[in-house]
């Protein structure tokens, strides 16, 4: 019988609760997870390093037993192929992400035909949440607390103080 391994890139900086959300989904519908973390993303100064996104994320799933935590450069469609992917997993929040997300689809199709993708929906009650605004708002003092997993709450509370002194 054939598995399927499905990967999940972002630029997780850091993982919320929507991420953590649809990795549950999708974890439940695929053999294998693989969360991928873009290393040379053009989203501007990251808040948490690349190995610091990547341990918050391998901690935060290890419980589900087949998620896998990489980083990557360059094309999804060869990090998916040399990672025996056949499927790429995006969560849809709002109308507003469908544009970007459909464009994306279609590039990586263009590049791979063979390689589809899957689009969830995370729960109702995230679909508000990005990593941009939970640093915008925690940075201005604003409680983020229910919107990102404990982890990532102390690591952000620590790199506050780290900043702050
Ligand atoms: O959730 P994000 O941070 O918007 O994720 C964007 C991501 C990492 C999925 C996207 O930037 C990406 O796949 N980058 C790799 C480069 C690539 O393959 N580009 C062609 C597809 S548009």
């Amino acid at each position: 019988m054939s598995t399927v391994r499905a990967i999940y890139p972002g630029t997780f900086d850091p993982l919320t609760n929507g991420h953590l959300d649809l990795i549950a989904r999708g974890a439940k519908i695929v053999d294998h997870l693989v969360v991928a973390i873009l290393r040379n993303s053009e989203k501007g100064e990251p808040l948490f390093t690349v190995p610091e996104r990547a341990e918050m994320i391998a901690e935060a799933t290890r419980s589900f037993g087949n998620v896998s935590v990489i980083t990557f450069d360059g094309l999804l469609v060869e990090c998916a192929r040399s990672h025996g992917c056949r499927a790429v997993l995006r969560g849809i929040r709002a109308i507003s992400d469908y544009e970007y997300e459909f464009q994306m689809a279609m590039m990586n199709r263009k590049l791979d035909p063979a390689l589809e993708t899957l689009f969830m929906l995370p729960a109702e009650k995230y679909t508000y949440v990005s990593s941009r605004l939970i640093k915008g708002v925690f940075r201005l003092g604003g409680d983020v607390e229910t919107l990102v997993p404990p982890l990532v709450m102390e690591r952000l509370r620590t790199k506050m103080l780290n900043s702050a002194g």
